[in-house]
């Protein structure tokens, strides 16, 4: 029982960047590994949590005893886990493409010649899964927690993200190119809460996930009704 708090809790993860198609061999993406989303799932699960993975497209492998379902786009991603059962926590750390091509051509656009370039690329906005998953509803998950990258003013934009987002926790970090956060193996980041803003010193995405992993299962025990 000590070493499975969160046993019987329904925990939905969602990783990885998304592709969004121009035509069957182009796509719009960014440089998230996946790593982070991957090692929060890991280390959930290993605290007992049944944990289902909802995973952009990365070379990464399956956490062992974690359900992952593979997507593509942001509107896949998003049909998935908003049809899963209803979740007790939900953590976020996709890079959910913000943005998507107006329109995908169904056969490769072509180049009629050198100097041929497409009409300019126009974009419409993504559904916001965080945001979704967050509205107050008879289902929504009893903690869901969000992801802030920037690249400047973190606190303060991580804390206008919270409220904006209705989420209940965020976690912030820095992704200026400098840091070496965005596909790299460290990560330093600041957890938002109900209570205040806590700074966590730099280490490997493993270390956040299982300290991360721990914080979820201590807010559980304090729920009177755990
Ligand atoms: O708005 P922004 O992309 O900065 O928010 C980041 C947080 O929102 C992350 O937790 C990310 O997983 C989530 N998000 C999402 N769907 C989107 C955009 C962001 O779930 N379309």
């Amino acid at each position: 029982q000590e070493e499975t708090p969160l046993a019987g809790k329904k925990v939905v993860v969602t990783a990885g960047p998304t592709h969004e198609p121009l035509d069957p061999v182009r796509y719009l993406a960014n440089r998230s590994s996946g790593r982070q989303g991957y090692a929060i799932a890991d280390a959930l699960a290993d605290l007992g949590a049944d944990v289902t993975l909802v995973s952009g497209p990365t070379e990464l492998r399956a956490p062992a005893g974690v359900e992952v379902i593979p997507c593509e786009t942001a509107r896949d991603m998003q049909a998935t886990v908003m049809g899963l059962p209803p979740q007790d926590v939900a953590v976020c750390t996709a890079a959910v493409a913000d943005w998507r091509p107006a329109s995908e051509a169904n056969q490769k656009m072509k180049k009629k010649d050198r100097s041929d370039v497409p009409a300019p690329l126009s974009l419409v906005a993504n559904p916001d899964i965080l945001a979704d998953l967050s509205m107050p509803s008879a289902s929504r998950p009893r903690l869901v927690v969000g992801f802030a990258a920037e690249t400047e003013n973190v606190e303060s934009y991580a804390i206008a993200k919270r409220a904006r987002k209705g989420c209940d926790w965020i976690v912030a970090n820095d992704v200026s190119p400098a840091t070496n956060v965005m596909g790299g193996l460290e990560n330093q980041i600041l957890l938002i809460t109900q209570d205040g803003v806590e700074y966590w010193p730099r280490m490997t995405k493993e270390e956040v996930a299982r300290r991360l992993a721990l914080s979820i299962s201590d807010w559980f025990c304090s729920k009177s009704d755990f």
